[in-house]
Parts: structure tokens; C-alpha cells; sequence
């Protein structure tokens, strides 16, 4: 079996012609795309589908791949996805030169895992759209050529698209990803669309298309954070008692009612699709389900007075059920929303007045009647979102591009000055000042060896720095620290293990470091095994989003991307295994670029150099930009850092003085 395994991965494409497959109606399939290609345009995204494969086969796979063109609007090799199981092996068992690219072959195959990938015949890991790959063909080249590679070698992905391999060093990334890069003025939905459909590009959204997805256990910590603190600083009180009501059960806002349990509110969640919020209950993150939105209300009412937490999925559409709580009067402490906006034409947001399938019908059918509906629903949501907001409820955006939607869908969602929006990002009040501005982000590792004692052993380990660097912590970071060494106690009890041994913490430079530090230890020491570090996109450096990541820079510097791209650049000549940088993750095509690594420990004195060097500028990087842009957390950390670190050198702002400004005529 292994060794079959090894043989096909390979083989690469494989020599004789595999059979026509059809996908089983159990798996939970990418929704239809737009028929968007002109007839001269399919034939060019024909040609392109056919040169992966030899000349004797292309009368066979041309009909096939136009039939798949016209069905799915995209072409997805479906007869190429190999047989074997797709999951996250034991690192020792890929057929490969270097270690460094049997880790990447493991996260690969990870992220395509059909218990890990929300569309896995589509090579779509989560969001609706967010690819590993685009094609089979791609899948099978990129694993054959990290088979082949050695140490003195970099392959270069473009947009899922492995270009080749190409002579570098040992010091050099042994994987370059660029997703979904585009010349600026053609960065569109539409322009997603084609050129997506014409196979030159793809959507890699934060860390699906960097390899680095480790299934909703991610979502889960950023959203209880996230929510914890929104109950913390909102409202009086604890969070026991209190309501959240929020929309989305698919790839990670299904985290939504996991992480209120885990805060201790009472949450309702609304889903419109069947499949999404059945999955979501019985795989327990859910408590109760309801299609009746009084039958929700009532049930959150009875767990608020009993202050239990519990967690319900509304199934129905999402403005339904605000409509409903405005008409009962209902005071609803937390508000959000969770559904996939920046997708909002192609199956990221449903209209009103539809089911489920109705509205996917009209979306590949009628697109035009389609948005228009969406648009409607929008200004209703809203308008439902804003009586309740008067009535008390704190409302923020979770990173899905709710505000920017509902504004150009023209929702009375600006403040009065029509400048701003009438609600923050949840990066602007909490996620922003509290983390991302000292340093504190999505940190994760995988272990190499796919034991669970290699988890539970990193745990107890990350546990124990955790501990040793809080004697000694300033006053401004304690919650944060406190916090996660909640969290790393409680990680394994909350289940939350999806795929690989993964784990995530928020961390700050230090905290990065010295954890690293520690597991490389023990990894030269026998202890455990090899471990893979990385990050999501969504932290403090990778990713420059003016209305989710960035949404709490101020100097104007919020639309520029520089961060980003010094980023990935900086980790890349300084140890990364591999680097990333993406345009469009999870606000939507164009509005964001982020950028991500991942890095091998294997216990070697080279990897405990890397890991020193790239971890310091990887988190440190955005601190500077943010301490430059004025945020006070993050000139406090700079200024820290740079005592812990004589040789970093950064410019600090000179504030200026209030009443200067206010003096003069502008
Ligand atoms: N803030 C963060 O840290 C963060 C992290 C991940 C994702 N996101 C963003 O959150 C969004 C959701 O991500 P996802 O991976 O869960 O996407 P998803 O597409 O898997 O899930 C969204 C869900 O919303 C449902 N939905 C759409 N319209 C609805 C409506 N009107 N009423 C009820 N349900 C409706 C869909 O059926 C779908 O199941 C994306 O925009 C993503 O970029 C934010």
C-alpha cells in the first residue's frame, strides 16, 4: 500500500490514461460558477487544460473537459485525482530527497483532506472558493516535483500552477507560492471569474492556497478570542447570559457556535444550507438546530435566564431571523455576521424569499435578477441590524467585507458624515489594539510524525514557556498571555483536532520564539518528532486589508501593501521552508494581499538559527509598521523588542502635539 502510495506520487501525471470518473452526490460539491467565457475564450481555456497532458489523449479529454467547462464553469480534471487516501501521512512516508519538501507534500496533502477541505473534488479548502490547486494535473506535477527535489532546489507555484524546479540553495525556500497576483487594474470579481476560468489564476484565500489550513480548529481560537473580549469590553458583565446572534455554519464560520460555548455566551447562528448546518450538528460544534426563527429566539431566552451556554443554528436566512428579533423586541447583546461577502455574486450570500436551491438556480441562471436580489437583502439586513444596534446591541464586522457589500449595495450602513462606517471591524476595537498591534497572532505547528503524543508533548511544552515568559510580563500583555495558557490547557479537552496533529496559540514575537526554540529542542533531543511551524495570513504582518487586517492603521497607510510584500520577502532569506503571498483572501478579490510561510524544525542547529532570525522579522515587521502608523500598543512593543534586541534598529514616530493642528486653518 505504501509503496503504491510512493509509486503514484511519482508517477506524477500518470503514463496510461485513467479512467472517466463521476464524483458520488454525497460529497459536498463547489456550487456551480458563472458562465463567463466568451466562445473563443473556452476554447482558450481548453488549449490550457490540454497541455498538461500528452498529444495521443487530447481527443479524448477535450469533449470531457468542455462538458466540465459548461457544467461546473471551471475545468477540474475530476478523472485525475488519484485514488489513495488524501490525508496528512506520517512525514517519513513521502517519497522524497529532503525533509524540507516531505513537509510540504504533508501540509498539501492536509489541506486536501475531504475531512479537512470543504469542496474536496474541487480542490477548494474553504470559503467557497479558496484553492489548493486548480486542476488535478497541478496537484499531481506539484507532489512528483517535490518528490524530485533536493535541497539545492526551489520550485516556483504560480496560482496553483508548479512552473518547475529551479537551481537555488539550501538556505533558499524550497517552495515560492504567488496566488491570484494580478496586474492591479485587473483585480475585479469578474476578472476572478475568467481568468480563474481560463486556468491562469486562483483564489489561494489566507492559507489554503499557502498549504497552511489545519481545519477549524484556527477559526475557533481567533472567534473565541474575538467573542470573549467583545463581551469583555461591550457589555457589563462576564459573558455569561449573554446573546450572540451571527450567520454562517461553512468552513470556518461553523467555528461561530463552538467558540460562544467556549466564551460562555448563548449564541444563535444562522445557515441557510441544509448540508452545512446538519454537518455542523452532528459533529457536535452545534447544540440545537430549529427552522423556525421563534423557536430559536425562545430556545436562547430559556439558556440566557439559566445562563447556560449553549449554541443553536437557525436554518433559514440570516435576515429572516433579525427581521423577526426586531419585531419581538428582542435585546440581543452581540452582533456579527459570518457569511462569505466577499464572494457575494457566486454562492457567498444568499437572498431572501429563495431556498437554497432556488437561489443557486437563479445564480447561475439569472445573475443579473440574482444580485439585484442580494443587494435588497443587503438593505434589509442592515436596516434590521441597525434598530437593534439602537436597542444596545454592539455590532462589529468579522472580516467577511459585511460594511464594504452593504454599502455598495446602498444599506444605511455610513455614519452620519457618510464617510465612515457605522460600525467597526472587530480588527478596530478588539483583535487589532489587543493582538495584532503587541505582536500577538495566529502562531500554529503541525506535528511531522502524526502522533498524538507529539501533540500532547508540544502542548505541555508551549504551556511551560507560556508560564516561564508570564512571571516577567508587562502589565499591557498579561490577559492576552493568560488567555492562551487557558486555551493551550484546555486545547486537547475541546477536541478540536481535524487532519493533521495540529495546534494553534496566540503568541507574541517571544512567545513564537522560545516555543520554537523549545519543540526544536526536544525534537533534537528524541522527544518527539519533526514539527512544522506556520501562521495564518490574518496576523500582525502578513497582510495588508484596509477592512479587516489594517482596519485600525490610521495614517492613510491602511490601502497600501508594502507590509505585505516586505513580508514575504524578509521570510524568505531568512529560513522560511516556504513562503506565500496572495491576493484576495478572506475580505475578497482585490482587497487584500497577505502572505504566510511555513518552517521545518528537524532539531538542527540550522533550524534554530532560522527559526531565531525569521521569527523576529515576521512578527516584528508589522509591530514597526504599526508603531509607525501611531497605534500606541505597538510603539510600546517596538520599544520593548528593541531593548530585548540590540540589533534591531526602527523608526519611531514623533507624535505630534494636538493643539498645533488644531490651530492651524485647513
Ligand atoms: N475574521 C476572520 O478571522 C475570518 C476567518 C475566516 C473567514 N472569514 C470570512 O468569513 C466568511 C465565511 O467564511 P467560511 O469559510 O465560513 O465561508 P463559507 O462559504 O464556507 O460559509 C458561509 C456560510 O454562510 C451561509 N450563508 C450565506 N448567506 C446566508 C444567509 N443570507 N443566511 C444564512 N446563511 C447564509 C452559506 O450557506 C455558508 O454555509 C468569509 O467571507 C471569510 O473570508 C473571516
Amino acid at each position: 500500500m505504501s509503496t503504491a502510495f510512493k509509486e503514484a506520487i511519482k508517477a506524477g501525471i500518470p503514463q496510461s490514461l485513467p479512467p472517466k470518473r463521476t464524483v458520488g452526490a454525497d460529497v459536498n460539491r463547489a456550487p456551480k460558477r458563472k458562465d463567463i467565457l466568451r466562445p473563443g475564450e473556452k476554447r482558450l481555456a481548453l488549449e490550457n487544460a490540454l497541455r498538461y497532458f500528452p498529444k495521443e489523449w487530447h481527443a479524448e479529454l477535450a469533449p470531457e473537459f468542455l462538458e466540465e467547462l459548461k457544467i461546473f464553469g471551471r475545468i477540474y480534471m475530476y478523472r485525475f485525482k488519484p485514488n489513495y487516501q488524501m490525508k496528512a501521512r506520517d512525514i517519513s512516508e513521502y517519497p522524497a530527497q529532503c525533509t524540507q519538501a516531505a513537509s510540504i507534500m504533508l501540509m498539501i496533502q492536509n489541506n486536501l483532506d475531504p475531512a479537512v477541505a470543504q469542496h474536496p473534488e474541487e480542490l477548494i479548502t474553504y470559503g467557497g472558493n479558496g484553492a489548493v490547486f486548480q486542476n488535478w494535473a497541478q496537484y499531481l506535477l506539484t507532489m512528483k516535483y517535490l518528490s524530485e527535489m533536493t535541497m539545492k532546489q526551489t520550485l516556483h507555484m504560480y496560482s496553483g500552477h508548479p512552473m518547475g524546479l529551479f537551481p537555488s540553495s539550501e538556505e533558499a525556500p524550497r517552495v515560492v507560492v504567488t496566488n491570484g497576483m494580478m496586474i492591479p487594474n485587473y483585480s475585479q470579481p469578474d476578472d476572478w471569474e475568467k481568468f480563474n476560468a481560463l486556468g491562469v489564476t486562483q483564489y489561494g484565500q489566507m492559507t489554503a492556497g499557502s498549504y497552511m489550513y489545519i481545519g477549524p480548529q484556527g477559526i475557533v481560537h481567533g472567534t473565541t478570542i474575538t467573542v470573549l473580549n467583545a463581551a469583555r469590553m461591550k457589555s457589563s458583565g462576564g459573558p455569561e447570559g449573554k446573546l450572540f446572534v451571527t450567520a454562517g455554519l461553512g468552513g470556518m464560520s461553523g467555528a461561530q457556535p463552538k467558540a460562544g460555548n467556549i466564551a460562555g455566551v448563548v449564541s444563535i447562528t444562522a445557515e441557510i444550507n441544509p448540508k452545512a448546518a446538519y454537518k455542523r450538528h452532528e459533529q457536535g460544534w452545534v447544540d440545537e438546530i430549529t427552522e423556525s426563527t421563534d423557536e430559536a429566539i425562545d430556545m436562547a431566552l430559556e439558556f440566557q435566564a439559566a445562563k447556560r451556554a449553549r449554541s443553536i443554528a437557525f436554518l433559514g436566512n440570516i435576515v429572516d431571523l433579525w427581521e423577526r428579533m426586531v419585531e419581538r423586541n428582542i435585546h440581543v447583546d452581540l452582533g456579527s455576521d459570518q457569511t462569505s461577502l466577499h464572494n457575494p455574486w457566486a454562492g457567498g450570500y444568499y437572498p431572501q424569499g429563495l431556498t437554497y436551491e432556488q437561489a443557486n438556480t437563479m445564480m447561475a441562471e439569472q445573475p443579473e435578477e440574482f444580485k439585484s436580489r442580494i443587494q435588497s437583502t443587503l438593505k434589509n439586513h442592515v436596516t434590521a441590524v441597525n434598530a437593534l444596534v439602537e436597542k444596545g446591541m454592539y455590532f462589529f464586522d468579522y472580516g467577511n467585507a459585511f460594511l464594504l457589500e452593504s454599502s455598495r449595495a446602498g444599506a444605511d450602513i455610513m455614519d452620519a458624515d457618510g464617510e465612515l462606517f457605522r460600525y467597526p471591524s472587530y480588527v478596530q476595537d478588539i483583535m487589532g489594539p489587543m493582538c495584532f498591534d503587541y505582536g500577538f497572532g495566529p502562531f500554529r505547528w503541525v506535528c511531522a510524525s502524526g502522533k498524538s503524543e507529539d501533540l500532547d508533548k508540544t502542548d505541555a511544552i508551549a504551556q511551560e514557556v507560556l508560564e516561564g515568559l508570564m512571571q516577567n510580563a508587562p502589565a499591557e500583555i498579561r490577559q492576552q498571555m493568560d488567555d492562551n495558557i487557558r486555551w493551550i490547557k484546555g486545547a486537547k479537552e475541546n477536541k478540536l483536532v481535524v487532519g493533521s496533529q495540529a495546534r494553534i496559540l496566540y503568541a507574541d514575537s517571544e512567545g513564537r520564539t522560545e516555543i520554537a526554540r523549545a519543540f526544536n529542542k526536544a525534537i533534537a533531543a528524541g522527544e518527539i518528532g519533526p514539527v512544522i511551524l506556520g501562521r495564518d495570513h490574518h496576523d500582525v504582518s502578513g497582510t495588508d486589508s484596509p477592512y479587516r487586517e489594517t482596519s485600525n492603521i490610521y495614517d492613510g497607510s491602511s490601502f497600501t501593501a508594502d507590509m505585505a510584500i516586505q513580508n514575504v520577502i524578509g521570510d524568505s532569506f531568512r529560513g522560511a521552508t516556504w513562503v506565500s503571498i496572495h491576493n484576495g483572501g478572506g475580505v475578497g478579490w482585490g482587497e487584500v494581499i497577505n502572505g504566510g510561510f511555513g518552517m521545518l524544525l528537524d532539531g538542527s542547529d540550522d533550524a534554530e538559527r532560522r527559526l531565531e532570525t525569521m521569527l523576529l522579522y515576521d512578527v516584528n515587521n508589522g509591530i514597526a509598521r504599526r508603531s509607525w502608523a501611531r497605534n500606541k500598543e505597538a510603539i510600546f512593543a517596538i520599544k520593548r523588542e528593541m531593548e530585548r534586541t540590540p540589533t534591531l534598529k526602527v523608526t519611531v514616530p514623533e507624535l505630534v502635539d494636538e493643539d498645533i493642528l488644531s490651530n492651524l486653518d485647513f
